[in-house]
């Protein structure tokens, strides 16, 4: 309605990137130069560099993050039909991915304070036939993992965790990814590591599921025509591979900077009583989204596109009320989901603002508790 008079847009990835022009570029010649697509250096070599920085023993490059899901689940043989313990008010591809992969999705309400599933949640839903948790680290926090995985191995439960919000967010010094069976990662454009197309990776400790999920990506196959398993054509390019190394080389910076627009908002945003700010407490935040709850959300995201700021909401519509899978959860009801989906305002916190744009974000969101 107001798109025109944006002034501070929520995201501008031409921006976002543009200071990684040239060297994309001079990457991109040499992948075209190089003559060769799929599956060669620059895969192998970003395998190594984000496992490496990650402190975790393997990683596969697949095609996206529901991909990484997808396979990431699919990689333990679970009976067909198994239940998976996955969040209520993740991403639609969460709950995909567990259909995808022939499954049967249990949904659990998130912690309302944290918007991320805890051990309370896992346990209301928690059934004998239940073989693994789904843990989606939402907005760039990430899940109480430590007493998920004790809560996991009392009940012999595997553990993936979607990192896609999440990219290097830590809980006592250990990465988010790396405390799971496996650790799935979305490098879709707007992500903390983002391509420049659609891009993920799986990352685990076990060189069984490794060796596995590496087959898996690729038809099922460790040798040209030979298929041990029915998989997937779920093959991360060369040229993404090649973008994502130098994006990788950079990464603290866009975690630095994302910090530091998140502490003024903390800072600015303090004191309205009528606006529920992120939490923050014991936990090493990435801020891939900087949400804020109130209850005139509708209200306050049309005033900012009044006054020029554009907002995104993460996410308007609960997975148990999407039109295609609402017959799924016929009956059930998820009011700690609901309420955030009608409350959750996602402020823009990319790498291309400026500080001053934070500051004027926040002097908009004051004027309209004021008015
Ligand atoms: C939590 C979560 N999981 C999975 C995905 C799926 O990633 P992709 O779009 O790369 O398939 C996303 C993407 O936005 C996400 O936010």
């Amino acid at each position: 309605m107001f798109m025109n008079h944006i002034k501070i847009p929520y995201e501008n990835l031409k921006r976002v990137n543009e200071k990684y022009f040239k060297d994309l570029e001079l990457h991109s010649k040499n992948v075209i130069e190089s003559g060769w697509y799929i599956l060669g250096e620059n895969v192998r070599e970003f395998e190594n560099e984000f496992a490496q920085v990650n402190n975790i023993e393997y990683c596969v490059g697949v095609a996206s993050g529901l991909d990484a899901l997808v396979i990431g689940l699919a990689v333990f043989d679970f009976p067909k039909g198994a239940k998976i313990l996955v969040p209520s008010n993740a991403y639609i591809a969460c709950v995909l991915a567990v259909i995808q992969a022939g499954f049967t999705p249990v949904l659990v309400e998130p912690n309302y304070d944290t918007c991320n599933i805890d051990v309370s949640g896992l346990k209301n839903k928690y059934s004998n036939d239940c073989v693994a948790i789904l843990a989606v680290h939402m907005y760039g926090r990430m899940c109480p993992m430590p007493e998920i995985m004790i809560f996991a191995k009392n009940n012999n439960l595997k553990v993936i965790e979607d990192c896609a919000q999440s990219h290097f967010a830590e809980i006592q010094g250990k990465k988010a990814g790396t405390y799971g069976d496996i650790g799935a990662f979305s490098f879709y454009p707007t992500k903390n590591l983002g391509a420049l197309g659609d891009a993920g990776a799986i990352i685990c400790d076990s060189e069984e599921v490794y060796l596995k999920i590496q087959a898996l990506r690729n038809y099922g196959s460790h040798k040209k025509y030979h298929n041990k398993y029915i998989g997937w054509n779920s093959r991360l390019d060369e040229i993404q591979a090649s973008f994502l190394r130098l994006k990788l080389s950079d990464y603290k910076m866009v975690i630095q900077k994302k910090r530091e627009l998140a502490s003024i908002y903390l800072d600015e945003l303090t004191g309205i009583t009528e606006v529920k700010l992120p939490q923050t407490e014991g936990v090493n935040h990435v801020w891939h989204i900087f949400n804020i709850r109130c209850e005139q959300r509708d209200e306050l995201k049309i005033f900012l596109e009044k006054h020029g700021v554009g907002t995104e909401i993460h996410y308007p519509i609960t997975p148990s009320k999407q039109d295609g899978y609402a017959h799924l959860f016929a009956n059930q009801i998820y009011p700690i989901s609901d309420r955030i989906h009608f409350e959750t305002l996602s402020l823009p916190i990319s790498t291309f603002l400026q500080k001053e744009d934070v500051e004027e974000i926040a002097s908009i969101i004051k004027i309209f508790y004021e008015s």
